[in-house]
């Protein structure tokens, strides 16, 4: 499953381009093609989903369900068809866990290991095994879960799961929809209530699939804004028809790359726009971007629209870091517009991003400085004094990209948006979110 095990890196210049025009369709969104492919491994009878992601991080997803028992079938491009084993019945793998370079697959599967009389070992890529898995560890061992990892709270590492795991109720320490989704996961399993209390709202993927697949799952909002969401176990889940919406976090590289190049002219289709991973488009506005929404309809149980975009001089803002949430994985693509735009863009409360597939305050930082940008970086976030509409100058060197598909093609758009082009040093990890993003790029060049 890891990309970067047998095959060469693959660099790749990425030039200035003259308009993007055309309209695309992205692919499926990553979470919610992993979390279809989890819950329907645990529902009895056949799921049916079209528009998954066939990424490589799904990929590890569906080969790790098929290796704890569950059928999961490719019928068509993006048509899959699961068929579970039920809440409670997954099975001993017989082999390590590949999860590539995949987070999502990791926590969100040693949820539900966890709370299963089983046993598993989760391996990964260079990159996933440099990122912290205590996180899920804790709240997991206080189920009575058992660990043995590498330093630091790291893969490889072996999860004995409890049966019957014992219900808690977690206060979540860091802003995670993976660490909230483990907990739910391992909930399904867990006689009782478990509960989980999100300070800081993240992605609610998890709640609504796992309400849709019909579990017992409730969500109440405190007075200061904690949302407080039960789960009762040893839950029996219903199959499912899933239409995945198109994902917004391979939608925001296009988004970026057409209000940034000259003359351009950009239909996007079915981008879901889910409120909780909807920040960028309302920052890009913020900065003078002209997003417009089109069509707004719902597909899968989530808001989707159509976006037409157009080139657009954007401004500097400082950026609330309360969006962070919201818009988390779409900062590298962020930070190139900002390289871009008149006058100052901060940001600030983005830890977290350090613990992504990369550093991408570091890596991203590093980067665009190399393309010429005017970038500080600072603890928790990156303050850049745009160009004011003018091109980069570019990269001569090869621009490293650290396993971490995201800036691969964040530096891939800050190429078309320079003089003499950005190389990106591999191209390779782009196939674990986004397999055509290259060809959707070249078809709307003109
Ligand atoms: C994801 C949650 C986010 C995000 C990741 C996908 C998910 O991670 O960065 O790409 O599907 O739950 P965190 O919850 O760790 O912020």
């Amino acid at each position: 499953m890891s990309h970067a095990a047998d095959t060469a890196m693959r660099p790749l210049r990425f030039m200035p381009s003259g308009p993007l025009k055309g309209t695309i369709r992205v692919p499926g969104d990553k979470s919610i093609s992993h979390r279809s492919i989890m819950l329907g491994a645990l529902a009895v009878g056949e799921t049916k989903v079209t528009g998954l992601l066939e990424g490589e991080d799904v990929l590890a997803t569906a080969a790790a369900m098929r290796a704890m028992g569950a059928s999961v079938e490719r019928v068509a491009e993006g048509e899959w068809r699961v068929h579970g084993v039920g809440v409670g019945a997954l099975l001993q793998p017989e082999a390590p866990l590949d999860m590539g370079n995949s987070g999502t697959s990791t926590r969100l599967l040693m949820g539900l290991v966890a709370s299963h009389p089983i046993s598993a070992t989760f391996i990964g890529d260079a990159s996933l095994s440099k990122r912290p898995m205590g996180r899920v560890i804790e709240p997991l061992s206080q189920m009575g879960a058992s660990f043995e990892a590498s330093e630091g709270g790291r893969l490889p590492l072996i999860l004995k799961g409890a049966s019957p795991a014992v219900p808690i109720s977690y206060r979540l320490p860091v802003a995670s929809a993976q660490v909230k989704s483990a907990v739910l996961l391992a909930g399904l399993n867990t006689p009782g209530v478990t509960t989980v209390l999100e300070p800081v709202p993240t992605r609610d993927h998890s709640e609504r699939m796992l309400r849709g697949f019909g579990a017992e799952l409730n969500v109440e909002v405190e007075t200061d804004g904690t949302r407080v969401i039960t789960i009762r176990g040893e839950a029996e889940l219903r199959p499912q028809v899933i239409d995945v919406p198109g994902d917004p976090s391979s939608a925001a590289f296009f988004i970026v790359a057409a209000l940034l190049v000259p003359g351009s002219d950009v239909v996007i289709e079915n981008v879901g726009l889910n409120p909780t991973r909807a920040g960028l488009i309302d920052v890009l506005r913020q900065m003078g971007g002209q997003i417009e929404e089109i069509n707004a309809r719902e597909v899968g149980g989530e808001p989707v629209a159509d976006l037409r975009v157009t080139h657009s001089v954007l401004k500097g803002i400082e950026v609330d870091p309360a969006m962070a949430p919201s818009m988390i994985d779409e900062f590298p693509a962020l930070f190139v517009a900002a390289s871009l735009a008149e006058g100052t863009t901060r940001t600030s409360g983005l830890d977290e991003l350090r613990v992504k597939e990369s550093d991408r305050l570091a890596v991203m930082a590093t980067a665009l400085a190399a393309a010429g940008a005017r970038i500080e970086e600072h603890e928790d976030g990156l303050v850049i004094e745009g160009t004011g509409g003018e091109p980069l100058a570019g990269a001569e060197n090869a621009i490293a990209t650290h396993l971490d598909h995201r800036i691969a093609m964040s530096m891939a758009v800050a190429g078309l948006a320079s003089r003499d082009g950005v190389e990106v040093d591999d191209t390779r990890p782009i196939a674990t979110s986004f397999p055509v993003f290259e060809t959707m790029l070249d078809g709307l060049k003109t």
